[in-house]
């Protein structure tokens, strides 16, 4: 096992009506002038932002608003926010809606009081010093953003379809209201890409070459198996609110590293899709699915024990009599079949609706590993020329 540190400091509001107790948790950690920070048009259109506003006028803060901000959040955006906070004496960050909400927010709280440029920050060259604080008002549960350090920006400027991130401890948020009423609003393929997302970030800590980690061990594969079986439920019900409260913990716990104590996690899939995402714009989740079953079989030999393990108690694999690669090859293709039952794609060519041109690949693989000159992954180290023959395996 691995030495560890386990922060996880946001204060976690869960269950029908948080959203009402935006204004006092705000007063609570210090705000007094915020910008309140949304995506297109769900908030609105269910009301939800209304009610906020209708909350944060009770208490007498004042706020600027800030919509517009879409998946794959966008750097633009972001100057536009930092630009915003330093004119109006912004202190605090209200982010309402889901990762991408939430990554703007603390792009914008990286920045706002950074001297250079935000982009240098998720260009890994430097590191701020001076931190907005954030909260968050949580509308699907998938990122995990609510409780990790972590953003993911798009470079949108110049076309350079750049998404990189950046992490610090002090972007974690204050406090995450957690309503799981407010995820009934969800279409099924946002709901299936949010699941995806959360076993994923399950996946990339437990496939790791540690292998002495028992308690982290059970807790990430109870997590998982939670995620499938509540997953079919509100596949099945958007309305069943013990479902959607399962799910919406589940994405929180999978990503603020209580399954990553221990273990040096692998992370290669996300560095991966995040090339995808960044060049076709499609859903992180979705992405997530139609690269993992490529990279699993790119991998498994490092610890082929690990994957028989996951095929035996996460899958449900009755591996006996199998040998370790049989029992990988049927864990493997059991997630996929989930993924799948989910309405996720296995593969690029579903993921984007067209053949991928071996350029492509190649571009994507080039600004993966920073033209070569860094490597992704841990399970396996990947270089330029692995990632090439994983995006071929799933293309
Ligand atoms: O923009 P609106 O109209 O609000 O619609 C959103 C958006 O189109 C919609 N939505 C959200 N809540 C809704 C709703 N629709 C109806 N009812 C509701 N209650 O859902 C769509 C997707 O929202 P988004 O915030 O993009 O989803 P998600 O939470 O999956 O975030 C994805 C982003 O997070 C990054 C991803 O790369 C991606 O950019 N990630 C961030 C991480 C982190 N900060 O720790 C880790 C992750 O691995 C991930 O990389
Ligand atoms: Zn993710």
């Amino acid at each position: 096992m691995q030495n560890f540190i386990y922060y996880a400091p946001t204060e976690v509001v869960f269950g029908r009506d948080a959203e009402s107790q935006a204004a006092s948790m705000i007063c609570k950690y210090g705000g007094t002038k915020v910008l309140l920070h949304y995506g297109g048009q769900s908030a609105v259109k269910s009301g939800l932002l209304a009610r906020v506003e209708a909350c944060l006028d009770a208490a007498g803060i004042a706020y600027v608003k800030l919509g517009g901000v879409r998946p794959n959040p966008r750097l633009s955006l972001v100057r536009e926010g930092i630009e915003i906070c330093r004119r109006e004496g912004i202190d605090f960050l209200l982010a309402v809606g889901g990762g991408s909400v939430i990554d703007s927010c603390k792009a914008i709280s990286s920045g706002c009081f950074y001297e250079g440029d935000v982009w240098t920050l998720y260009e890994h060259k430097d590191h701020a010093t001076k931190y907005l604080p954030i909260g968050c008002v949580l509308t699907i549960p998938a990122a995990g953003s609510e409780m990790s350090g972590g953003s993911v920006i798009t470079n949108d400027e110049h076309e350079q379809w750049l998404k990189k991130d950046y992490g610090a401890d002090q972007l974690r948020c204050r406090f995450a209201l957690m309503n799981p009423e407010l995820t009934f609003t969800l279409p099924a393929w946002q709901t299936a890409c949010g699941i995806t997302d959360m076993i994923m970030h399950t996946l990339e800590r437990y496939f790791s070459k540690d292998d002495d980690m028992e308690i982290t061990d059970a807790i990430a594969e109870a997590l998982i198996r939670s995620c499938m079986s509540e997953g079919r439920k509100v596949m099945e019900n958007p309305r069943d609110y013990v479902a959607r409260a399962n799910i919406m913990w589940a994405g929180s716990l999978a990503h603020n590293d209580l399954t990553g104590c221990g273990t040096t996690g692998d992370w290669a899939t996300h560095n991966i899709e995040h090339e995808l995402s960044a060049k076709f714009d499609v859903s992180h989740g979705a992405g997530l699915a139609a690269v993992w079953g490529s990279w699993a079989r790119y991998t498994r030999s490092e610890n082929l024990p690990r994957f028989e393990r996951f095929a035996r108690n996460v899958m449900g694999v009755d591996t006996a009599g199998m040998s370790e690669l049989e029992a990988s090859e049927a864990g493997i293709c059991a997630m996929e079949a989930f993924f799948r039952s989910l309405g996720m794609p296995t593969d690029i060519h579903s993921l984007i609706g067209r053949e991928v041109l071996d350029e492509e690949l190649e571009d994507m693989a080039d600004k993966c590993t920073n033209s070569c000159t860094t490597t992704v992954g841990a399970l396996k180290v990947l270089g330029k020329d692995d990632i090439v023959e994983i995006y071929r395996m799933a293309r």
